[in-house]
């Protein structure tokens, strides 16, 4: 039949289901099983366009359950403008919920989505994102597949009070531990104090990993300008939602694709947004990954060039003070962006899903509260964005600066004659299990002086890389008002977390990493200046330490407890490129390569 769908004449690619006159019989085999869901003959065979919603939302996914509602006004929409919906389910992935990991999800869930869009009669894609790694493995799909696609976020929750303070989500978790720790609540104030940063439907109201990935989905230009901060309950989300509805038809039609828009200028502006924004240490990880399945080149490095001097303008909490309302009200994402554009930060042609470009979006998009979103002229901190460590425990390592606190700095960084670098005894956890059930000992002598250091928790090692990096020092530290120790670790660290953590460290230990030969009373020197992690110990020790490590692994793998962990451990990569299935990569644009799929019958 031929690639009917590279050529612009061939129109949509669902008339190879629906109405495909070299093969009728085929034709009616399709038609038969969608007029059984209730489309009528005509309208399947009317030319209009197909329009897949990726459901993301369920009863095991909460953050994006709005999604269901929600669908409704993107069908509404979609009619509008003349294509047809149809709405399917996609693989749930919810952040809290999902054990061992979410993360491990979300390379199964790409991948179900890519054979979702491209073996069925679909010619766009709503893809509904929010909980933190339903967005990526959606993005991911749609770059693989490359038919037109386009983004709708659930939303933030309303913001969260209590006492009449702002809670945040996660953030208020390790807050409340704190308090837990040091006996200024008790357990049922600790749940209490946890609930009430999550009053509504939607995604976490925190600047973490959702509203970092949702606020990048924007700044990508695959969501509509401005949709991205719209708190869930919100009327403007229903009201996005039609009007996204309205815009995959017109993408169809104009056979905008993720190509399109997803370039690399695209993904340098969502790296300085993130560093405006104070986003979230998982967001390198995920943006890597979807660059890479678009086939755009894009490097850890990429991420200290172009968004390491960019300053924080965004005031939420984990770094901040504000919530996804005041985010919303204060002007989102376009207020972010128009303050980077006259900065001269834009790479301003970037296409976007409207067809218009980054710059015509966001030129005119004013801060509406300049305490919530900081003019570029008094940002709540200068250079704010991720910085790329190395040295002899990792290839690659990232560190937030944003969420440095001022004692923080004082106790570590203040050193007069090396103000960017500092020294500490490691105590080394093999999990978090190890860290729980150990952290309140006192014969391990955590001071001051220590750096906590957590392994076994990356991509192989747990599997799907947990968010664990981030450790309290023990109770009785806290207790003398040492609430953070700096941290490293192999695994991820959740974007609501304030602590000063080196994180996603990369060969991770389990893929024999120098952390593996990592002991506790090494001292680990800490240059932020030179870009340097080092444990401190003499090159011919740390070389007989490699070969024992080297032999204690031979024929070591973690124990699987689900094929698919077994699976993905097999074919992961490390968290530095995206942590992407490898053998996934090079099927990059597979309906543009490879032609529509052969029929089923
Ligand atoms: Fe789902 Fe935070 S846990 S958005
Ligand atoms: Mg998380």
């Amino acid at each position: 039949m031929g690639n009917r769908q590279d050529s612009k004449q061939g129109g949509l690619r669902s008339r190879a289901w629906f109405d495909n006159p070299e093969n009728p019989d085929m034709t009616a085999l399709y038609v038969e099983r969608y007029l059984n869901y209730g489309l009528s003959l005509e309208e399947l065979q009317s030319g209009r366009p197909i329009i897949g919603i990726a459901q993301t939302g369920s009863d095991l996914v909460p953050c994006n359950r709005h999604h269901i509602v929600l669908a409704e006004r993107v069908k509404d929409g979609i009619r509008e403008a003349g294509g047809i919906p149809i709405e399917f389910p996609v693989h749930p992935i919810q952040e809290t919920g999902k054990r061992p990991t979410a993360g491990l999800d979300r390379n199964l869930a790409y991948l179900s989505l890519v054979e979702t869009l491209y073996g069925y009669p679909l010619d766009g894609a709503v893809l509904t994102i929010g909980c933190d790694k339903t967005t990526p493995s959606a993005l991911m799909a749609a770059a693989t597949v490359n038919i037109p696609a386009i983004a709708l976020s659930v939303g933030p929750m309303l913001n969260g009070w209590y006492k009449g303070r702002r809670t945040g989500s996660g953030t208020i978790v390790w807050r409340a531990r704190e308090m837990l720790a040091a006996g200024e609540i008790d357990y049922k104030g600790f749940v209490e104090l946890v609930a009430s940063s999550a009053p509504s439907t939607g995604y976490c109201n925190t600047m973490g990993t959702a509203t970092t990935m949702n606020s990048l989905t924007e700044a990508l230009g695959m969501s509509l300008p401005g949709s991205a901060a719209i708190p869930a309950p919100y009327r403007d989300r229903q009201q996005c939602a039609w009007e996204t509805g309205r815009q995959i038809v017109e993408m169809v039609k104009a056979d905008r694709k993720p190509s399109d828009v997803m370039t690399r200028a695209a993904f340098l502006n969502a790296i300085r947004v993130n560093s405006a924004i104070g986003g979230s240490t998982n967001a390198p990880i995920h943006l890597n990954a979807i660059a890479r399945h678009m086939g755009v080149e894009l490097s850890l490095s990429d991420w200290e060039e172009y968004g390491a001097d960019v300053p924080l303008l965004v005031n939420l909490q984990p770094a901040g003070e504000y919530l996804g309302e005041d985010y919303y009200r204060a002007g989102g994402v376009p207020a972010v962006m128009g303050e980077l554009l006259r900065a001269g930060l834009l790479e301003e042609g970037a296409l976007t899903v409207n067809g218009r470009t980054a710059a015509e979006n966001v030129a005119e998009a004013p801060i509406e509260n300049e305490d919530v979103i900081r003019p570029f002229s008094r940002p709540l901190l200068e250079a704010a964005g991720l910085t790329v460590l190395s040295g002899n425990l990792f290839d690659s390592a990232v560190m937030k600066r944003s969420v440095i606190s001022d004692a923080f700095r004082r106790a570590y960084l203040s050193n007069p004659d090396d103000p960017d670098a500092f020294e500490g005894r490691a105590v080394v956890f093999d999990g978090p299990e190890d860290y729980h059930g150990r952290i309140d000992d006192p014969a391990l002598g955590i001071d001051i002086d220590t750096i906590l250091v957590m392994r076994g928790a990356g991509p192989i090692g747990y599997p799907g890389g947990a968010e664990v990096v981030n450790m309290r020092p023990p109770s009785y530290l806290i207790e003398k008002g040492i609430t953070a120790l700096p941290c490293i670790g192999d695994g991820r660290q959740s974007g609501t977390s304030g602590s000063p953590s080196i994180l996603n460290a990369a060969p991770e230990a389990a893929a024999q990493g120098g952390l593996a030969r990592l002991r506790t009373g090494d001292r680990i020197r800490i240059d932020l200046r030179q870009h340097r992690v080092d444990a401190l110990v003499e090159a011919d020790e740390w070389g007989r330490r490699g070969e024992e490590v080297e032999k204690a692994m031979a024929g070591f793998t973690p124990r699987s407890q689900t094929p698919w962990q077994e699976i993905q451990r097999g074919l992961t990569g490390q968290f530095d490129t995206g942590a992407v299935l490898e053998d996934a990569v090079s099927f990059q644009r597979i309906a543009q390569q490879r032609g529509l799929p052969r029929d089923s019958h």
